[in-house]
């Protein structure tokens, strides 16, 4: 007998047909959101689930699942899962990492030079068709080269947007609990600062931490506080790490430059404030999306699944600190 697997949210069609022909598939909605008790209803007799970062795993969604084995969680990052609490349970959690590492470090440098020279608000000028002719103060903006990014977070993304940082002349600073050492510094060309140097050394500030209790609100309004006026804040990580309406404040006052952000603190909800912004780029949570790294993810989540269900250890198992 195959066994019963929950799908959370449709995969791409090459992937889901995959794995329907490997399991019992069950898929839970086309929607966008699904509703706790409807994942609790369904999960019931499920051995496997894979699952997306909108969906919230907690104790009580573990708890009402005695049959569960796996969790495929198609995203790198787990907050979304009570990963511990799985581990405790014997269940087996699993993320998508590397894959997406490309990707989400070139949304971030498009991010970086969109927000640095205003692309976002040039092009709604040009269509409101306010383009009369070159004048010498038009849309200025802030140059990359000989500027100093600060990298909060340096893991395989955060070292990514690193690499491509030299290609731009950048100075590259970063903050992480767990400091490279210094022959991996050198190879990156990276220096260690603790946070708060970091935040006011740096012309950039990118976030490539995971969410933890210990990052939520990490850049708080203190810590906008010691950023520079003319700096700039990038988060493709998760939302909750930067308090959003402290970051509203420093943009409506001119205490940092700009931001872009392809991540909420409430998502898919976007603080209605910084929809009036003009100095702000917000993006609707894509780091990932490119058709080759969205393919790749959904292939990793579905071996990942299976593995575990064969009982074998899957390749990207969640490690419990
Ligand atoms: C995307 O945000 C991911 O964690 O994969």
């Amino acid at each position: 007998m195959k066994p019963k697997v929950l799908l959370t949210h449709p995969l791409l069609k090459e992937a889901m047909d995959y794995l329907a022909d490997q399991v019992d598939l069950e898929l839970a909605t086309e929607e966008l959101f699904l509703p706790k008790a409807e994942l609790i209803s369904k999960l019931k007799d499920k051995e496997g689930l894979l699952c997306f970062l909108t969906d919230q795993v907690d104790k009580e969604v573990i708890d009402e699942a005695p049959e569960l084995k796996v969790i495929a969680n198609c995203a790198v990052g787990v907050n979304n899962i009570d990963v511990s609490y799985a581990r405790r349970r014997g269940i087996l959690v699993t993320n998508t990492p590397e894959v997406l590492t490309e990707a989400t470090a070139d949304l971030t440098l498009a991010l970086i030079l969109a927000t640095t020279r205003r692309l976002v608000e040039a092009d709604r000028f040009c269509r409101q068709g306010k383009f009369q002719g070159w004048k010498i103060d038009l849309f200025l903006g802030q140059e990359l080269s000989g500027k100093t990014l600060g990298i909060i977070g340096f893991g395989r993304i955060g070292r990514a947007v690193a690499r491509r940082a030299k290609a731009f002349n950048l100075k590259v600073i970063y903050y992480d609990p767990h400091p490279l050492s210094r022959n991996q510094e050198k190879e990156l060309g990276a220096e260690f600062r603790d946070l708060d140097s970091l935040l006011s050394e740096s012309d950039i500030v990118s976030i490539h931490a995971s969410l933890t209790p210990q990052s939520y609100h990490l850049i708080s309004k203190e810590r906008l506080g010691l950023m520079k006026k003319t700096a700039v804040l990038i988060n493709v990580a998760r939302g909750p790490i930067v308090d959003e309406k402290a970051l509203v404040e420093a943009l409506e006052q001119g205490k940092i430059w700009a931001a872009g952000l392809d991540v909420y603190e409430n998502e898919p909800q976007i603080e209605p404030k910084l929809l009036q912004l003009e100095n702000v780029i917000l993006l609707p949570h894509i780091g990932s999306a490119t058709y080759e790294t969205r393919r790749k993810m959904c292939f990793m989540s579905v071996n990942n699944l299976l593995q575990g269900l064969r009982g074998e250890r899957p390749n990207n198992l969640v490690e419990v600190d």
